[in-house]
């Protein structure tokens, strides 16, 4: 009997030499350790023994197990020693070539210009402020002096809740960002210097249209603020932001309930090559005005509402369209392909995190992530 084991744990150990792989080990583990395998079955054996038997057996048959059992671990280091030494032989690596590109994302225009807008502000003293995109009426429409029944607010196209708030004010998604030059003044006071970037929404829905869009607020209050400061004001960031000099702005007298008097900004454009450009005078042969953005002096009355005694301070405040802004600076055309999430549109027009727009780098980012190769 136990030369026929002795014969069997010779095999064994003869076949685990003779494995060349995992599988192969894996399979003499079975035939000898697995459920069925002999040396358990051996193992079995010892409880059907006489105790004194069994006394002489179980070392004996312990010490095959525990004998077998390390043969096979030494073999799987051995062959997994093996492997590895085979994979180092085989597998080179060449530090010189080039690091595979990681997929990266990138940011979108408009946060872009964003970006840009709180830069080029921040230099002339302004701080970011915002505002809830769910809105009550009267910060949206009653405080920027635009009454119940003012006809302006029929041309908004706003979208309402059916909810009313504590105060009995109707609840809608904001239709400008004006709304935040109440919140603002209310919380803070004057002076104030704010831009308010945010998002917009009104029932609207064509090429040029998007019932989501993005408008940027200016605010500024203090004493003796007039109508060169604004101009001043507006043309230095639009030189900034379109990082040209030869910028030239015409204003044009308007209506804005929240702004008295109100005007609209115009930008002269020129053809360069075919294109229309932003630059030099509109007036000039073969140029034109392009309307940017609203403007006025802050209504008496707007400044009342928040709180503000208006013959201390004035002020001048501004409303413009951020995908605009970002259209004409970087050349799409269609405002859809902005919100419509395709990330080709995203990988041409998108911009590379590691440019951020400085005044001192150059707001505009220096490379587009699809610019790569
Ligand atoms: N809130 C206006 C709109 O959405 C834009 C605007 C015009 C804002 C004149 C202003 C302003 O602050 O002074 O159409």
């Amino acid at each position: 009997m136990s030369t026929e084991q002795d014969q069997r744990v010779t095999e064994t150990l003869a076949s685990l030499t003779r494995a060349e792989d995992t599988d192969a080990l894996e399979a003499i583990r079975i035939e000898a350790l697995g459920k069925k395998g002999w040396i358990t079955q051996l193992m079995k054996t010892l409880g059907k023994m006489s105790p004194d038997e069994r006394q002489v057996e179980a070392p004996r048959i312990q010490a095959i197990r525990a004998r077998v059992a390390e043969a096979i671990e030494d073999r799987k280091a051995a062959l997994e020693a093996a492997e590895l030494e085979r994979r180092l032989a085989s597998e080179t690596l060449d530090l010189t070539l080039p690091a595979p590109q990681a997929p990266g994302g990138s940011v979108h225009p408009v946060s872009q210009v964003m970006d840009e807008l709180a830069e080029i502000f921040a230099d002339l003293g302004f701080s970011v402020a915002s505002g809830p995109e769910i809105e009550d009426d009267w910060h949206n429409f009653t405080a920027l002096n635009m009454a119940e029944t003012h006809p302006a607010r029929a041309m908004h196209d706003t979208f309402y809740f059916p909810d009313v708030d504590a105060e009995g004010r109707r609840m809608l998604l904001r239709t400008h960002t004006s709304p935040v030059q109440i919140r603002s003044l209310v919380e803070r006071g004057a002076p104030i210097r704010i831009i308010a970037p945010g998002r917009v929404y009104r029932s609207d829905s064509d090429a040029t249209h998007t019932p989501m869009f993005h408008q940027v607020e200016g605010l500024v209050i203090d004493k003796g603020i007039h109508l060169g400061h604004l101009k001043w004001t507006l043309e230095t960031f639009l030189k900034a932001f379109f990082e040209r000099d030869d910028i030239v702005l015409r204003l044009r007298p308007s209506y804005f309930p929240f702004t008295e008097p109100s005007v609209e900004v115009d930008v002269g454009w020129k053809d360069e090559g075919g294109r229309r450009v932003l630059g030099g005078d509109g007036d000039a042969p073969g140029h034109g005005w392009m309307e940017l953005l609203g403007s006025g002096m802050v209504n008496r009355r707007v400044l009342e509402f928040a709180g503000v005694d208006p013959d201390e301070y004035q002020g001048f405040a501004w409303g413009l369209g951020v995908d605009r802004l970002a259209m004409l600076k970087y050349g799409m055309d269609d405002l859809r392909a902005f919100f419509d999430g395709d990330d080709r549109w995203l990988a041409h027009y998108g911009f590379s995190p590691f440019d951020q727009p400085t005044l001192s780098g150059g707001v505009g980012a220096k490379s587009t992530v699809g610019a790569k190769a």
